[in-house]
């Protein structure tokens, strides 16, 4: 029978994530402490708990059939491998940072000086782009220190809350680019393989769906429904049920939620009264 490898980071900032992920598609994955193998419960998937690094150079070689990680590593590594989906967790930034109380003047200020970082393809790419020669100091771990030490002037790490620059001095200059966590395929996956991830695809953007649109019910009078339903597009059209009491209606609707703030200001303008919003669990568009 066919099984699809599955690789995850083992610890760190994808790890719960991705699990959480597992977890809203219906698959269960046991906890077993110190085990980098786990098959699933009830899906024909076998997860191997990896450092996040290597996952990209693992999916390449098919040790793994996908792997989720950051879009950071994925470029970084330069792996052949697909990317499949963002999956919109996982944000964080590769930023250059510098002593908190060094005086920042612009890009140039990184002018031969000496950059620690773990990405040092992504770094020299940044560099070579805006014509500034800097020498950069190559470290798989622990960048932050660097300076501190006398190792580099300045660093070039991932920031995701900013907390770990804070502690040790350091403030964020510039934005190399932005990430979050994705998956990605090795480029050679068919027959029953394929159906699998297809499968598991499926279930990842119903989830995905819902947890970035809420479901919106509002009473509104039938005078107010026409206006109303321009701004509640909803997957079709915003269902509209009779009240009880004469002229009024009940509205249900679907609203992403980046636009969520916005909308409920205009629809409160056109009338509505007693929004209720309630997050989806699962949405098959
Ligand atoms: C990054 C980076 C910092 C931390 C920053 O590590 O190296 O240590 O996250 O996060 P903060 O801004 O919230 O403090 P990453 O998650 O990429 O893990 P790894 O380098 O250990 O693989
Ligand atoms: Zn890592």
């Amino acid at each position: 029978m066919s099984i699809l490898k599955i690789a995850i980071q083992k610890s760190g900032r994808l790890s719960d994530s991705s699990r959480k992920l597992f977890d809203e598609c219906g698959i269960r994955i046991s906890n077993g402490a110190g085990t980098l193998k786990v098959v699933a419960g009830n899906f024909p998937a076998e997860i191997l708990l990896l450092r996040d690094d290597d996952i990209p150079q693992y999916v390449e070689q098919q040790v793994a059939d996908i792997g989720i990680v950051g879009e950071n590593i994925v470029l970084e590594t330069r792996k052949e491998v697909d990317i499949l989906e963002q999956l919109g967790f996982g944000g964080c930034r590769l930023s250059l940072a510098i002593p908190k109380e060094e005086n920042y003047t612009g890009p140039d200020y990184f002018m031969n000086k000496r950059v620690a970082t773990s990405y040092p393809a992504l770094l020299s790419d940044y560099f070579r782009s805006r014509n500034i020669r800097a020498e950069i100091e190559e470290l798989s771990g622990s960048v932050e220190i660097a300076p501190g030490i006398g190792l580099a002037e300045a660093i070039c790490d991932i920031v995701s809350s900013g907390s770990t620059l804070l502690t040790n001095g350091l403030k964020e200059v510039e934005t190399v680019m932005k990430s979050q966590a994705v998956i990605i395929a090795n480029r050679n996956i068919s027959g029953p393989k394929r159906e699998i991830l297809e499968k598991l695809l499926f279930r990842i953007r119903a989830v995905k769906n819902a947890s970035e649109n809420k479901y919106i019910l509002l009473n509104a009078p039938e005078s107010a429904v026409p206006e109303i339903c321009k701004i509640l597009p909803g997957m079709k059209s915003p269902t509209v049920l009779p009240l009880a009491e004469e002229g009024w209606c009940s509205l249900h609707s679907v609203v992403r939620e980046d636009e969520f703030w916005e909308r409920i200001d205009r629809l409160r303008a056109a009338g509505a009264e007693g929004i209720l919003v309630i997050p989806i669990e699962k949405m098959i568009v």
